[in-house]
């Protein structure tokens, strides 16, 4: 038997982290603990885990350093056009929306024309823009987005809304949905032929698993 092993990388912290673990879990693949380790291997199945900042991961997907990651669609969509996207894996299920100042009067993306905005998605944030003939300068900003608009850094902001509870407490409406994402198999242009055989033994108990789920 070869001793190959699928390179996975999972969110090292975050949302996604815990349902990542679970849904291999419910596919019957049991990991050893230890996320401080960054790296653990699973007993029952030729894997081998990765815990990686989520920003990170789409550059090792594209080096083959990692041959498949569970990630955020919108981080595909923002900076991972040559990664492959495979199954749709269910959870994490947010938006990407443009969001300004409760008081502020919105009558549509036109008022958002010459403004400021605050985001960590630049370019989603500009294809949305370019597309609706809108220009607006952005200031990027890897955290805490949302409170750009009270401390005059930004008139509007872009980032991920899931509850709504963030955009709630800090007095902004969110006002265009950009995208719409979910938790995804994101998977290597340059995984070896050999490892795909793995990640289809893989496909295969995860779509199992989906479709218990449903
Ligand atoms: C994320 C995201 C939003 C918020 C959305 O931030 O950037 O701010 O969650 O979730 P909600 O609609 O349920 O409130 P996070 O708390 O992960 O922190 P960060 O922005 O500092 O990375
Ligand atoms: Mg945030």
């Amino acid at each position: 038997m070869s001793n190959e092993k699928l390179r996975i990388a999972i969110q090292k912290s975050g949302r996604l982290n815990e349902d990542s673990l679970q849904i291999l879990k419910d596919a019957g693949i049991s990991i050893d603990n230890g996320k401080e380790q960054l790296k653990a291997s699973a007993r029952n199945f030729p894997l081998e885990v990765l815990y990686l900042r989520n920003g990170d991961i789409p550059q090792y997907l594209r080096d083959g350093v990692v041959d498949v990651a569970i990630l955020g669609e919108n981080v595909l969509v923002e900076k991972g056009d040559d990664i492959i996207k495979g199954e749709k894996l269910g959870f994490s299920k947010c938006r990407v929306s443009l969001a300004v100042p409760k008081s502020m009067k919105y009558n549509g993306i036109m008022d958002l024309d010459g403004k400021k905005i605050a985001t960590s998605y630049p370019n989603t944030v500009n294809a949305f823009l370019t597309e609706k003939g809108i220009s607006a300068e952005l200031h990027i900003i890897n955290g805490s987005v949302e409170i750009a608009p009270s401390i005059g850094l930004a008139d509007a902001i872009c980032d991920i809304v899931s509850s709504g509870s963030t955009l709630f407490k800090n007095n902004l409406k969110e006002v265009e949905v950009m995208l719409k994402s979910e938790a995804v198999l994101a998977i290597s242009p340059l995984i070896s032929s050999e490892r795909k055989l793995i990640l289809e033994k893989l496909q295969f108990r995860l779509n199992s698993v989906l479709n218990a789920r449903t």
